[in-house]
């Protein structure tokens, strides 16, 4: 899966999106048997998004408020917060409850919403706003963020 080591930041992030949307299809595939692999796939749901997070959290959100678009990344962040509340939430109940599927597939409703926003509204019209070399410095700067957990 490509982490954005060419291409643009935008393309990179949507990437990342669909390789939590596939881990989300394996983990609803699973039954209150799976305890070992929900476990697995915990972590490496847990994994994917912290990097994910970095990479907005630590670029694009900052430079969406240098560009005055503070309303939106503090939206974003807000709901990153649950996204943590989520995997605290399913690290801490039982893997075998048969709440604990229900609990993916909200935590899974509200990261789609999410993602949504950030690739059909923000993102693009953020990248639009800046010129090539703006873009390509997001690029290189957010690409950095990602290797310090590579
Ligand atoms: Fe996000
Ligand atoms: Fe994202």
């Amino acid at each position: 899966m490509s982490t954005g080591m060419s291409g643009d930041w935008v393309d990179a992030l949507t990437a990342e999106h669909r390789l939590t949307q596939g881990l989300f299809d394996t983990l609803e595939a699973t039954d209150d048997s799976q305890v070992a692999t929900r476990t697995t796939l915990l972590g490496k749901l847990k994994y994917a998004l912290t990097k994910h997070a970095n990479e907005e959290e630590n670029v694009i959100y900052p430079a969406l408020r240098q560009a005055n678009l503070a309303h939106d990344a503090d939206a974003l962040t807000g709901e990153h917060g649950y996204v943590k509340t989520y995997l605290y939430e399913l690290e801490t109940l039982p893997k075998n409850s048969p709440d604990w599927l229900a609990r993916v597939r909200d935590f899974r409703a509200m990261l789609e919403e999410h993602i949504r926003m950030e690739e059909e509204e923000v993102f693009p019209a953020f990248r639009k706003l800046m010129s090539p070399e703006q873009n390509a410095r997001l690029t290189s700067l957010m690409n950095k963020e990602g290797f310090k957990m590579a």
